[in-house]
């Protein structure tokens, strides 16, 4: 039997999970990305969390076939190079290369909301959908989209990198990761939403919500959202709005039947779905808005790695 393992290497944490050669995940570790350490330290943990999680020297590592990663960032794919990251250290990684000396089994890279997106198509949200956009809202945010069942890369690798989409009008942006403002990534992201609501506290506006660095959560806005608290409800509300407003956008680019919500902040529910839909259904015109279903994603966490794992198996 062959099986194979996904790494979903995103801003905060590294998934690592073993299929086998049907995709099916048979057991899963996760570990802190450590992006402070800077490249090498983050690569390092990605091997020792692969083989925390299948030990070498056992017949299982000798099964292993092929390690896919899925990363949050730009990336040159048929090169195997990460040429930038907006949350992670990473600056023209020849990752490839350096994953198979490290792990010694052949490594395939994609970006990790596409392989979110690949994962969600095959079992998931996304099955027997094949036009489909799906957005993972996490640390970043990220998009993969599928059309007539095949993922689109576009011609250097940016395609569904849609939490870069320029969107937020000028005179309120802020700077993205990315170095460029009015990104949807700046308002609808865990770090958006916590930067929101930083300088709400930091200015004195009259809520519920107290900051202390490191300790307030996107969890904690849609909560105080949900009871009341009016600042956390515009915070929210503003996070929606310019989600429902790319969607009308993408909506007239590829005109998808499904899109796929995922990432913690997706967790929030029909609170910040309903809102969600509402934009979507005021902006967009005409049959790209009809039959147009706005879903959480389904495979929640693990999206990430099967789809990851599933480079070898599905590509
Ligand atoms: C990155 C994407 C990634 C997303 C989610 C964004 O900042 O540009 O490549 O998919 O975050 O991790
Ligand atoms: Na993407
Ligand atoms: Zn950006």
């Amino acid at each position: 039997e062959s099986l194979f393992v996904g790494v979903d290497l995103g801003g905060t944490s590294i998934k690592v999970g073993l299929c086998n050669d049907a995709g099916d995940l048979i057991r899963k570790y996760e570990g802190p990305t450590q992006a402070d350490g800077g490249a090498d330290a983050v690569l390092s943990n990605i091997a020792a969390y692969v083989k925390e999680l299948v030990p070498p020297g056992t017949p299982e590592w000798d099964a292993v076939k092929g390690v896919g990663i899925g990363i949050a960032g730009f990336l040159n794919i048929p090169e195997g190079i990460i040429d930038f990251s907006p949350n992670l250290p990473f600056k023209n990684v020849p990752v490839t290369q350096i994953m198979e000396e490290k792990i010694g089994k052949p490594i395939k890279i994609n970006n990790d909301a596409n392989v979110a997106a690949l994962g969600e198509a095959w079992g998931g949200a996304g099955k027997n959908i094949p036009n489909c956009v799906c957005y993972t809202l996490g640390t970043g945010v990220g998009g993969g989209i599928i059309l007539n069942n095949r993922l689109i890369e576009g011609s250097t690798g940016m395609a569904g990198e849609l939490g870069h989409l320029s969107i937020v009008a000028d005179l309120e942006a802020i700077q993205c990761g990315c170095g460029k403002t009015g990104c949807l990534e700046t308002v609808s992201s865990a770090t958006g939403i916590i930067r929101m609501a930083r300088d709400a506290v930091e200015r004195g506006d009259r809520t519920s919500l107290t900051f202390v660095e490191g300790d307030l959560t996107a969890k904690d806005v849609f909560d105080a959202a949900k009871g009341g608290d009016e600042v956390s409800q515009r915070i929210v509300s503003r996070a929606a709005f310019y989600l429902g407003k790319s969607m009308a956008a993408v909506a007239v680019v590829v005109n998808p039947q499904r899109f796929i919500v995922g990432g913690g902040v997706s967790r929030a529910g029909e609170f910040l779905f309903a809102q969600i839909r509402e934009v979507f259904d005021k902006l967009t015109p005409g049959n790209a808005k009809s039959g147009v279903e706005i879903v959480a994603a389904q495979l929640g966490n693990d999206a990430g790695v099967v789809g990851a794992a599933g480079l070898f198996l599905r590509a």
